[in-house]
């Protein structure tokens, strides 16, 4: 639980926000490897700083609180959080993954994990009945992102939390795209929320992070281990950009899901637009849903133009939305899931879920809206083929 009633205050004030010693109203950059000690075993909290350092002891303690969880983990990337909550399995154990979900998630345990014999099946987690036929003896765990990357499908996080606890599983939710400020899985029944901080916490594309929130004092034990042992720790100074990105997260997030919601409406009557996914539109799959469990339907959208627009095209012909892997920066940008983002995911796995050659992913920044529908607006013109 939060000290602070509303999450704009604790994103300013959560954690550890200022620095005890010096009054300092930022937590100070420790750009320190080690700590002197007083006397053999005597030590001020603090040893090395892959164990522990005040900055980054800052942002957990900050991330812990907004996500409403027990203990908060910082590592180098959201791949390196994903994989250190992940070496909580052991060999012979087996992970539910959500039908789509980020192709870094699926490459590590297709090409890593699998060295291990942790194996993983892919389940539609959007229908619970679907879901629950897949769990096997040896499922110990799901991964879910709703709404999952990169077609926006919702799933619903209390029911699919409730069903897998009823068979012992761990709930891991890859919280990502909606951050605490829109959802907090933890208060819906998952066990461990995981972030790449490099997105919405971050906000302005310039630090890739990880963070791992987990709901027990257990599994903080486990995961605080696992940090300590294979040493994919944040470093301080990302470590202070991240918690000066997350201040700002709510101001930004309103902004990000105003103009998210006007893209949204602008592509769904464009003649040129096949299909839009956006979690936010009532005729989304799974809009009910995400209304229960989110404060709204997020900033992400993707969409499919016609087979008379020339998508090469239509992405040269981009002038201020860039065409960049990531999501999440205070600009807007725009990418090609299948050669993209979910280039690692086979071509016939990505064709069973969904993921078509035509699809385009927008990370609708805050700039004026104006120009960003105008920007779209001239480049779908310009791929048109006669
Ligand atoms: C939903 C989601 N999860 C995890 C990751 C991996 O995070 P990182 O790139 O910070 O390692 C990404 C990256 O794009 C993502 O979009």
């Amino acid at each position: 639980m939060s000290k602070f009633k509303n999450i704009n205050t604790a994103l300013i004030h959560g954690g550890i926000s200022t620095d005890a010693r010096t009054g300092a109203v930022n937590v100070p950059i420790y750009q320190t490897s080690t700590y002197q000690q007083d006397g053999l075993g005597k030590m001020r909290g603090y040893e090395y700083t892959r164990t522990g350092n005040p900055t980054r002891e800052a942002l957990e303690a900050l991330i812990a609180e907004l996500e409403e969880g027990y203990a908060g983990f910082a590592f180098a990337s959201g791949m390196a959080a994903i994989t250190a909550v992940l070496s909580l399995l052991h060999s012979g154990d087996r992970v539910l993954i959500s039908s789509n979900v980020y192709g870094g998630t699926f490459r590590v345990l297709d090409k890593i994990f699998q060295h291990f014999q942790i194996y993983y099946t892919i389940a539609n987690t959007a229908d619970l009945n679907a879901f629950e036929q897949e769990i096997t003896p040896d499922v110990k765990a799901v991964i879910i992102e709703s709404p999952a990357n990169p077609l926006m499908t919702v799933t619903d996080i209390q029911a699919i939390s409730a069903i897998s606890h009823q068979h012992d599983l761990l709930v891991i939710v890859d919280n990502t795209f909606m951050t605490p400020y829109l959802q907090k899985p933890l208060t819906l029944g998952a066990d461990i929320v995981v972030h790449s901080a490099t997105k919405y916490l971050g906000g302005h594309s310039d630090v890739v992070a990880g963070l791992a929130v987990v709901s027990t004092k257990e599994l903080a034990e486990k995961i605080a281990f696992i940090q300590n042992s294979t040493g994919g720790v944040l470093p301080p100074f990302d470590s202070f950009l991240l918690i000066r990105g997350i201040k700002t997260l709510g101001v930004r997030m309103d902004r990000h899901v105003q103009n998210a919601e006007k893209t949204a409406a602008f592509l769904k009557a464009h003649k040129a637009v096949k299909q839009v996914y956006y979690p936010g539109l009532k005729e989304s799959q799974g809009y009910s849903v995400n209304q229960k469990q989110a404060r709204n339907g997020g900033v992400m959208i993707s969409f499919e133009l016609y087979e008379n627009y020339d998508i090469q095209k239509f992405f040269e012909s981009l002038k201020l939305i860039m065409l960049a892997e990531s999501l999440g920066g205070v600009e807007s940008l725009i990418c090609h899931p299948s050669t993209m983002t979910h280039a690692s995911i086979p071509a016939d796995i990505r064709k069973q879920v969904g993921i078509t050659d035509g699809l385009i992913r927008l990370s609708v920044g805050i700039e004026e809206i104006e120009d960003i529908i105008a920007d779209l607006q001239q480049a779908i013109a310009e791929s048109e083929v006669m």
